[in-house]
């Protein structure tokens, strides 16, 4: 039959709510959602400047508000520190500070909220005093090896400590398997590692890195010789393969909304729990739009979230997680 029309009319479909919710391929729910959290002390608690809307939460509002999200179904948080410029270093030190913030907000964490998961990143951009993920050379560039070294280290701290899961964002080569071997020789077979397999080198980050206090420090410098070239998709799943052999329980691509062609690649390629990086660009960008009710919050929330799942992703890290969770109690998909 050439010519299908009138006989198909796809439209029959679409034509009322009760249709459209039953041909709906995807549904997007509080348990897709990972709400990345950002912890400080004393001065540094506060709100973000770049990321209106967000905070940088002391201890005991880590506390609070991660009852409030499990009360609410988000499975997870991911955990990120903001470490005041005294206790930063060339080498990244405090990274590996048994008493650091990090092991003392995962402690707060399990204690208020027994059953949310916990991710740590790991990498040492908010301990070093030049912003970058990793150790420099004498001559300014990032040495690999010796990196992976603290990586690992900084890893098996974190995980003693109770994070459910480690989760490298540095983009080194060969960290997850230095990770794997690592947690498995201390007995901790059941802590997961989540890679930032396939991370760009993005200008989406930005926010981000005013909310960790890095931007300052890292200037001008860029990412460029350790995260992924926007520009390449064969290399995302190089990454994604080579992470998986040496371990890797589940990768990401990052950021999210640009990238949804890597998503789909990988997902389609790997088969395996794929999570994705609304990042704090997107966030600000959504956010400011929104600030000067050119878009709608809650639709435009919605459909980005959606799309993401839609797109590959099983896990989705949002800085409006919270938000979109309520909305989903709501309105359910
Ligand atoms: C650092 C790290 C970054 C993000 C998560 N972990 C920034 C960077 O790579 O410079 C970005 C998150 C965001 O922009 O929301 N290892």
């Amino acid at each position: 039959m050439s010519g299908a029309y009138p006989l198909t009319r796809p439209r029959r479909l679409r034509q009322a709510p009760f249709i459209r919710a039953m041909v709906r391929e995807t549904r997007l729910t509080a348990a897709h959602l990972v709400q990345p959290l950002f912890v400080a002390e004393g001065a540094l608690a506060g709100p973000i400047d770049s990321m209106p809307g967000c905070e940088r939460l002391t201890l005991e509002g880590l506390a609070t508000t991660a009852q409030r999200l499990q009360a609410l179904g988000i499975p997870a948080i991911a955990l990120f520190p903001v470490i005041p410029q005294a206790r930063k270093s060339d080498r990244g030190e405090e990274a590996l500070n048994p008493d650091g913030l990090v092991p003392r907000a995962i402690a707060a964490v399990k204690q208020a909220a027994p059953t949310l998961g916990v991710i740590v990143d790991i990498a040492l951009d908010p301990y070093t005093t030049h912003g970058h993920d990793g150790l420099l050379d004498a001559a300014g560039y990032i040495e690999n090896d010796a990196t992976v070294e603290v990586l690992r280290k900084q890893a098996l701290l974190y995980a003693r400590a109770g994070a459910d899961m480690v989760a490298p964002s540095d983009m080194m080569d060969g960290r997850i398997g230095e990770i794997r071997r690592v947690l498995e020789r201390d007995g901790l077979h059941r802590t997961m590692i989540l890679s930032y397999a396939a991370k760009y080198a993005s200008a989406f980050y930005g926010p981000f890195r005013d909310a960790v206090g890095s931007a300052p420090n890292l200037g001008k410098g860029g990412k460029q010789t350790y995260q992924m070239d926007p520009a390449n998709t064969d290399e995302a799943l190089r990454e994604v393969a080579l992470d998986l052999d040496e371990g890797a329980d589940i990768v990401m691509v990052k950021p999210g909304m640009p990238y949804l062609d890597i998503i789909r690649r990988v997902k389609d390629r790997f088969a395996v729990p794929v999570a994705a990086y609304q990042v704090s660009g997107e966030y600000s960008m959504l956010h400011a739009a929104i600030a000067r009710d050119m878009l709608d919050e809650k639709a435009v929330l919605l459909e980005a979230l959606t799309c993401l799942h839609r797109a590959g992703s099983d896990i989705i890290f949002s800085y409006y997680a919270e938000r979109a969770a309520r909305w989903l109690q709501d309105t359910p998909a």
